[in-house]
């Protein structure tokens, strides 16, 4: 599983003969964090792209480090016992799914044990104490939907391939094929062309066939990363599951100028049921992501209403919301059970997006205070608390440590006796561990997508004298190696 636990002291002479570049037959004997399976040559612990467990592989080693290999299967020569047929003919090209070949059962097995060990292997603690860890973890919840559970797409508009030639010594790139689709890993001039996606909502699958219909129809030039022309760029599909509206975003390579005689090419997809929000929006930047979005609205809103439980919030394009909305329900329910929280109780929801945790948990608690650092994410979480007639919650903007650090120092405004964390996969800032410690809450709620770096984190609070209770699997991302979990934390 980790690095450190196969360590080289395993591994016998041979394996220093082990380069990038050679080719091996293993079989693969247990999953890792990260999706990737684990196989041993001569010792030396190879994390192997793309294979299950039971699978026997030929492989290329593509990376060495000190105490351990990469790898890329070539073929695979023996099926895993158990293995099925993946529903979608991308599977072992777009790099989205992992494990669309195992049951779904399987999948979360793997999933419970990757969290175990996980957390057994990389928490920096005692040897005794990290053993006591795995007990803690307690039966994954699944997925209501396995699969087209996800009410948000993002696509990049490109070129299936490209060619190069050399011309008076310089290098001339021909694009060939305009679609819409993914870069494959480690290819981002290209993009693999999109047919069928089993994780989307159908209705977006369905969206995605009219757009691919438009490129084609429209002749609009579609972007090209290497030389920075060409107007489509990415697209950005939201749909309410429960609301059935949905939301259309073209981000384009021009300014509002050569804009505008362009906007009649999007309006054909004006009269579409449920559309409520057609937007383009400018984005000349080096990034994909647009850092000040200009948003122009063709049709409707610029918001999408979905619904959690009771509660509506209307979603921008770029705020964060949960991308399994079933899923969200049963993470939310997760961490009110693991809160328990009474009317006395204040809770902090650091990391709070749109507010979405927060305005949950209001209902059973005194008051609710949210801190969340992206401007959008934070407008949306004011109005959303504003429709939803929530009285006890308000909102910090900024970043959680730096919030902690002034506006909410101990003792300033409010005695937090629950804080409830949902950061990025990198985990907390080690001085948001230690704002988050400095107000000594009873509980300390730790949501985390990332087993590695909440083992990482949970090591800073064992030592501060808190005391893991629970971590709650609870799966959003089936047919992907993802992890998201509830875990419980309480003050000895
Ligand atoms: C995993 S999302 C969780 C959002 C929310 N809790 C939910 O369930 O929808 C993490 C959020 O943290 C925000 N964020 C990232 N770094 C932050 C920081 N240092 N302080 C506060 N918010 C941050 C992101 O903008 C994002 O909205």
């Amino acid at each position: 599983m980790s690095n450190t636990d196969d360590a080289p002291a395993q591994a016998s002479k041979g394996a220093t003969e082990v380069h990038p570049g050679q080719q091996h037959t293993v079989v693969i004997e247990k999953v890792t964090h990260g999706g990737a399976g684990l196989a041993h040559i001569d010792g030396l612990p190879v994390f192997v792209a793309d294979a299950i467990p039971g699978q026997e592989v030929a492989i290329t080693l593509t990376k060495r480090r000190e105490r351990y290999a990469e790898a890329k299967v070539e073929r695979v020569l023996r099926r895993a016992p158990g293995e099925i047929q993946p529903r979608c003919q991308h599977f072992h090209d777009c790099g989205g799914c992992t494990w669309q070949n195992l049951p779904y059962d399987k999948q979360l097995l793997y999933k419970e044990e990757i969290i175990r060990e996980t957390l057994e292997h990389l928490t920096p603690a005692d040897a005794d104490v990290r053993r006591t860890l795995p007990g803690r973890v307690l039966t994954i919840m699944p997925s209501p939907q396995v699969f087209h559970y996800r009410n948000k797409l993002e696509m990049s508009f490109g070129f299936a391939s490209m060619r190069a030639e050399e011309r008076s010594g310089r290098r001339v790139y021909f694009d060939e094929n305009p679609t819409i689709g993914f870069h494959q890993p480690g290819q981002w001039s290209t993009v693999l062309p999109i047919t069928e996606c089993h994780l989307y909502d159908e209705q977006i699958g369905t969206l995605l066939m009219d757009i691919r219909r438009f490129i084609q129809e429209t002749k609009l030039t579609v972007h090209n990363p290497k030389t920075h022309k060409g107007l489509l760029r990415t697209l950005l599909l939201r749909r309410g599951i429960h609301t059935g509206e949905h939301m259309i975003c073209f981000l384009v390579n021009a300014r509002k100028k050569e804009l505008e005689p362009l906007f009649q090419y999007f309006m054909r997809f004006a009269g579409r049921p449920g559309l409520a929000s057609l937007m383009v929006i400018e984005n000349t930047g080096l990034n994909d992501k647009p850092e000040q979005p200009k948003i122009h609205p063709l049709v409707g809103k610029t918001t999408i209403a979905e619904r959690l439980f009771d509660l509506t919030f209307d979603i921008s394009p770029f705020s964060f919301f949960q991308t399994n909305t079933l899923g969200a329900e049963k993470l939310y329910e997760g961490i009110r059970q693991a809160a328990d929280l009474t009317d006395r109780d204040t809770v902090l929801d650091a990391y709070c997006g749109m507010g979405t945790i927060g305005q949950y948990l209001a209902r059973f608690c005194q008051r609710v205070v949210g801190i969340e650092s992206h401007p959008s994410a934070v407008e949306d979480a004011l109005k959303s608390a504003g429709h939803n007639r929530i009285g006890n919650i308000s909102f910090y903007r900024g970043r959680t440590e730096q919030v902690l650090a002034s506006q909410l120092k101990p003792g300033a405004k409010y005695t937090f006796d629950v804080i409830v964390v949902d950061p990025p996969r990198a985990g907390l800032h080690p001085d948001a561990v230690e704002a988050v410690l400095a107000h000594k809450p009873a509980k300390i709620v730790y949501v985390s997508c990332n087993a590695a770096t909440f083992a990482r984190d949970l090591g800073a609070f064992l030592k501060a004298g808190y005391e893991l209770r629970t971590v709650q699997p609870v799966d959003m991302f089936p047919h992907t190696a993802h992890i998201e979990m509830v875990s419980l934390l309480q003050r000895k």
